[in-house]
């Protein structure tokens, strides 16, 4: 008999989530029927989507979200015994999944590649989902040239963190918006961005026009609000936006005002796109290949926040929301 803990929603959300929101559950996992896989969590994701996708947020349902997980049993012969792979199984700890079923998952199952010595849980991350949202979202949506000035909101987080990185491989000049000192310290002096500036203490328009007087050719939109239509209000003639993502809102019930900008979008003749990561999934082995190579070869790093223990995966997911989070935010179940 093989038990799985699985973390299920107890109230609806109302603002940011609370402890109390989440109860641990028990249950007895079936036997393995032919094309299944039994897959033991390692480490589990907290990410923003978890937030978002309130539609999916049903008192009794196993929170929604990723893990990689070790195959323990398969009678998938596509799937065998002892391979790593990452899977949109929600918050339990054990699962038995058919690979091939097309279940309303996020993503489909993923087995994780080897990149040699590089730990596993990077697969959440850089290596990851957040990795490719970083690489596509920024060199397809926004083609950054060398020497262009390129902005990223969320700087210090999953996807920020590597955005930026990637522009200054790209030789871009690179600007980052986080929420504290620590994050900007650790923006400019260990990932190597040209300006970085925290925006609770400062004002960002003025930052902005100090980091970069000439405008910005290029903004990654982790945030959007208010922080958003201030850099917009400082882009350059045909600068590209790639909307990403909108967390400034995500824990608001009503959606929140910002300034307009229509009259930049088309006095500056501005695109912007927005996307998600899943129209990539063919190209992402590539991108974790030469991303993996960036790590090796010194270019680019990565940070991660680790939560220890399965229990306390709201309380990690809380923190992400919060800011807590330097890099990527996991669990080590
Ligand atoms: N389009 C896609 O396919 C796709 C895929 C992945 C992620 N995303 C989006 O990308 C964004 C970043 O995701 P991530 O995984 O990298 O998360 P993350 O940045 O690692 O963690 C979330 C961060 O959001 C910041 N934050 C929280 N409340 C905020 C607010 N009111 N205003 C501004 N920043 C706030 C916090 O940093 P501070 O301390 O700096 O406030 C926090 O650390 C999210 O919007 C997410 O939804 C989109």
């Amino acid at each position: 008999m093989v038990n799985s803990r699985k973390i299920v929603i107890t109230s609806p959300f109302k603002g940011e989530p609370k402890i109390t929101d989440f109860k641990i559950e028990t249950e007895e996992l079936p036997p393995l029927q032919d094309g299944q896989m039994l897959c033991e969590a390692e480490y589990i994701s907290v990410d923003p989507y978890q937030r978002a996708y309130s539609q999916r947020h049903k008192v009794g349902a196993t929170m929604l979200g990723s893990q990689v997980s070790r195959i323990v049993e398969s009678r998938s012969p596509d799937y065998p015994v002892g391979r790593h792979v990452v899977g949109y199984w929600g918050w339990c700890d054990r699962t038995v999944v058919n690979p091939a079923a097309k279940s309303g998952e996020i993503l489909p199952p993923m087995l994780v590649q080897n990149y040699g010595d590089l730990p596993l849980s990077l697969s959440l991350g850089v290596l990851g989902m957040p990795g490719a949202t970083a690489y596509f979202g920024l060199l397809d949506i926004c083609d950054p040239k060398p020497g262009e000035t390129v902005v990223v909101s969320g700087a210090a987080g999953a996807v920020g963190s590597i955005v930026g990185q990637i522009a200054r491989i790209k030789g871009c000049k690179v600007i980052g918006i986080a929420g504290s000192d620590v994050k900007v310290k650790w923006l400019k002096e260990e990932l190597g961005f040209d300006h970085a500036f925290n925006y609770k203490t400062v004002n960002v328009e003025k930052a902005l026009k100090e980091a970069a007087p000439n405008g910005i050719d290029v903004y990654f939109d982790n945030v959007g609000g208010e922080q958003s239509s201030a850099v917009i209000a400082n882009m350059r003639h045909r600068g590209r936006i790639s909307v990403c993502g909108c967390i400034s809102s995500y824990n608001e019930s009503k959606v929140p005002l910002a300034p307009v900008i229509q009259r930049y979008m088309v006095g500056k003749e501005l695109k912007m796109e927005g996307f998600f990561v899943g129209r990539w999934l063919d190209s992402w082995d590539q991108a974790f290949k030469e991303m993996a190579q960036w790590i090796k070869e010194g270019k680019l790093k990565y940070k991660e926040t680790v939560t220890e223990g399965f229990q306390n995966t709201p309380k990690a997911f809380i923190g992400m929301l919060r800011g807590e989070n330097l890099g990527k935010a996991v669990v080590k179940v």
